[in-house]
């Protein structure tokens, strides 16, 4: 009995250990699989990262090492500077500094060509603004390109006088699929937008599919430091941007503690309090209201990220007065009452909470800038490079459309307009956010 339990016992321990080391080989796999796909070694680039009021970044990749070598200058006159890095390498940066705010400037990597870029207006400076932003754009295909190809022609049909064609370009994050990895943003961004991408650098919201591989922050440049505008955040992974009266702010809703009290809450509170800018955006990839094809009802859904922005992040956001709220992950439109205090699921949401219900494209709110809780308009948009099905009856939007497209949004003084631009070229929707008369801004009720 007792050597047939010791053989027992020798037979488990073997099948332990087999599958101990059947772990070990799959989990060594996947490391090195993870760690190959964040890499991509072919030639990228030139590619404009972090444009602020004073200074750009250029970055690109070369197959073999070589030196770099940069000229840049206003783009009025002959006046050329060099920057020149003798050592050799295959990836490469080059930061210009000490630049004019909103003034034209070119550049040109030597054998590679360059470009042109507008650098930011000084925060603060009223300028009329114009944004681009795509929603969840990272599948590569004729879709994509047809709703980018519409956005530019409305754009290009409208231009703004003494203005760039526009000025800022975001995502809502799920830049690259499926899985983030450096050869997908290669074929979802850097083929697609590379004429674009050397004259205006994307900012992106941090998706979960930018998640899966160590590409994302690799390829972005973003202002831990506050070099943007804005509190410095310490990390890539949320921070502030200035551009004239706008504020933004990227989160990400992906990876970071979405708890209440959290490195990232503590940081958004501060930011918020500290800016004294009239336009307030905050942009992150997992929407607090969607039925679309996602539902932010379902704590099961993406692991509760929605529930715990919507009760964590959502109230923050209020309270420092930010006015427009842009996310992605549900891959349609959809567009919201102008609200305040609405932190629950869809079924606890009361008229009070419901500020002005947008029904006929404008909403109205207090001019002061910053004021609590006077109303936020939630922005749904993320169907850039596909479209998914979900029954779009959330009762906090004014408007909701399976439709594929982009949003163009212009500020200019007291009104933002923001239009959804369909794959077709058509104003899908479209609203007014107009700032006018006194108003402190409210307390939630029963708080
Ligand atoms: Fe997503």
């Amino acid at each position: 009995m007792g050597r047939r339990r010791a053989i027992a016992v020798r037979a488990s321990r073997r099948l332990l250990l087999l599958l101990l080391a059947l772990v070990a080989l799959w989990g060594g796999g996947r490391l090195v699989q993870v760690a190959w796909e964040s890499h991509y070694a072919g030639a990228r680039g030139p590619y404009l990262q972090l444009l602020t009021s004073d200074g750009v970044s250029i970055l690109w990749q070369t197959v073999r090492p070589s030196s770099a070598v940069v000229r840049f200058g206003p783009a009025a006159g002959d006046a050329r500077e060099e920057l020149v890095v003798p050592e050799a390498d295959t990836r490469h940066r080059v930061r210009l500094e000490g630049l004019v705010p909103d003034t034209d400037y070119v550049y040109e990597v030597a054998g590679l060509g360059g470009g042109r870029f507008h650098t930011a207006p000084a925060a603060g400076a009223r300028v009329p603004v114009r944004l681009w932003v795509q929603g969840d754009p990272g599948y590569p295909g004729p879709a994509a390109e047809a709703v980018v190809e519409a956005a530019f022609a409305w754009m290009r049909a409208r231009p703004r006088a003494g203005r760039p064609l526009l000025d800022l370009w975001l995502t809502t994050g799920d830049n690259a699929y499926r899985s983030g990895s450096n050869p997908q943003f290669q074929k979802a961004l850097f083929e697609p937008r590379a004429g674009l991408l050397r004259h205006l650098p994307v900012w992106p919201a941090y998706g979960n599919h930018d998640a899966r591989r160590w590409a994302f922050f690799d390829i972005f440049e973003l202002p831990a430091a506050g070099e943007a505008g804005g509190l410095p955040s310490g990390t890539e992974h949320w921070f502030a941007l200035d551009y004239g009266p706008l504020h933004v702010v990227f989160l990400d809703t992906q990876s970071a503690d979405l708890g209440a009290g959290s490195d990232m809450a503590r940081w958004l509170e501060a930011d918020l309090a500290a800016t004294d800018q009239p336009w307030r955006i905050a942009v992150f990839h997992h929407p607090p209201y969607t039925k679309g094809s996602h539902d932010s009802d379902r704590w099961r859904d993406s692991r509760g990220r929605m529930v715990r922005v919507r009760e964590n992040l959502v109230p923050l956001l209020e309270a420092g007065g930010v006015d427009l709220v842009l996310s992605g992950h549900s891959h349609m439109y959809e567009r919201s009452h102008l609200l305040a205090c609405h932190y629950g699921a869809s079924d606890t949401l009361r008229p009070d909470m419901i500020l002005d219900d947008g029904g006929d494209g404008e909403y109205v709110k207090p001019a002061r800038p910053g004021a609590p809780r006077a109303g936020t308009v939630y922005v749904v948009i993320g169907s850039s490079s596909k479209l998914d099905q979900g029954p779009l009856d959330h009762p906090a939007m004014a408007a909701a459309l399976a439709r594929m497209g982009s949003l163009v949004i212009d500020i200019d003084g007291p009104r933002l307009v923001l239009r959804f631009i369909d794959r077709d070229g058509a104003v899908a929707d479209a609203f007014t956010l107009h700032k006018t008369g006194a108003g402190a801004g409210r307390t939630c009720p029963g708080t």
